[in-house]
């Protein structure tokens, strides 16, 4: 079983995402050389093929991927086909109203083919060989499977952040250990497959929320989770046993995890070269304004609708079917708002955007 159902659907992870935007836009000047230096189109080439994995409603994907179709038809007039992957429960019908607004193709070049595929980025999606640049953002840090290992201190597989300490929660480095395991099993599935697909000279950008030596892009949005999880919890309005059990499932990497399986397992040793790798502390939409306006309440609700509209599938699924209040979700989403306004110091938030260029060999 995937580890969420996707985003928050009917249009609003496109509208609470320009973060996400933000983190994979620091990247595109790597693709505009990767399509510059993918090998000469065959006589017997029909097309480029693209896809994008972990797509979610589309917009930000979208739009990546007119950019990258822009730049191919300066090397060539050949027709494209883009694919757009996410789990088969994401929202596809808002995937299809952004590709055709109004029932005509938002990408407007000629012979452009668009398709959406179900499927996860850990599997194979595509037949053998047949890809030419594949991209993934800000979506495989997610685990494949819900790790068996339990957390029973924190709701996320990392060290409590320093500047937000609470009672109760408390992780050890070794309790990390089988989470690290996995997050490197994970990224091995993924470039196996993507191995497969790509064709020689083919190109994989692979772009993720993660960490660098300061901050993690998962301080701040989880310890105001967690922090709002507890308050629940220590009103009797969720059972201790819950925060226990919760687990937000994903992997806040570093750049050194992100090549770890291309520097250690001889097959994709043999089967990438690591053109690019870097990690960027990106412009997050939201801390501008901030900056700008100091309007406190406008920050918070920015940053809670950004939380909540990649939280609130996984928080919904694995919440208690009986619970003392109606509309918990809400409450807690309201409760997050509320502690935002009181603290933002403590929830101070960067979005460590790292990413890898590689070369099918
Ligand atoms: C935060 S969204 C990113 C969407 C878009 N790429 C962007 O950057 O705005 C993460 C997406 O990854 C998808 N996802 C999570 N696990 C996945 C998996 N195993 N295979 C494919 N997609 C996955 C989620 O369903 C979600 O739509």
């Amino acid at each position: 079983m995937p580890t969420t159902t996707g985003m928050k659907g009917g249009g609003y992870y496109d509208a609470n995402s320009r973060e996400q935007r933000s983190a994979s836009q620091a990247f595109l000047p790597w693709l505009e050389t990767a399509v510059a230096e993918l090998p000469e189109p065959s006589p017997h080439q029909q097309s480029w093929n693209l896809l994008d994995i972990g797509s979610s409603e589309g917009a930000n994907a979208i739009s990546t991927t007119e950019q990258l179709i822009t730049w191919l038809r300066k090397r060539s007039e050949l027709p494209v086909w883009a694919f757009f992957d996410d789990l088969p429960t994401n929202d596809f019908n808002q995937m299809f109203l952004n590709l055709f607004p109004a029932g005509k193709p938002v990408i407007t070049a000629n012979d452009i083919y668009t398709a959406a595929i179900g499927g996860s980025a850990f599997e194979r999606l595509v037949p053998p060989a047949s890809l030419h640049i594949a991209t993934t953002f800000n979506a495989i840090g997610f685990f494949e499977t819900r790790p068996a290992a339990s957390l029973p201190g924190f709701i996320l597989p990392m060290l409590p952040n320093l500047r937000a300490p609470r009672d109760g929660v408390q992780v050890s480095e070794d309790e990390l250990i089988p989470f690290q395991k996995q997050a490197h099993q994970d990224l091995c599935h993924f470039y196996r497959a993507r191995a497969a697909e790509l064709v020689p000279g083919g190109k994989l950008l692979v772009q993720i929320f993660g960490r660098n030596e300061t901050h993690s892009t998962g301080h701040g949005i989880i310890d105001v989770l967690s922090d709002a999880l507890l308050d629940f919890v220590e009103a009797d309005l969720l059972p201790r046993s819950f925060y226990e059990e919760f687990l937000f499932p994903a992997s806040y990497r570093n750049t050194a995890e992100l090549i770890a399986p291309i520097e250690n397992e001889p097959d994709l040793t043999a089967a990438f070269r690591v053109d690019q790798l870097d990690a960027r502390d990106v412009p997050v939409p939201f801390n501008d304004v901030f900056a700008e306006n100091e309007d406190r309440a406008a920050w918070a609700k920015s940053y809670t609708g950004f939380l909540r509209a990649f939280t609130e599938p996984v928080l919904a699924a694995a919440l208690p079917e009986y619970l003392p209040q109606e509309n918990t979700v809400d409450k807690i989403y309201q409760r997050i708002d509320r502690l935002l306004q009181d603290h933002p110091d403590r929830y101070e938030f960067h979005f460590i955007s790292i990413a890898t260029l590689l070369t099918r060999l």
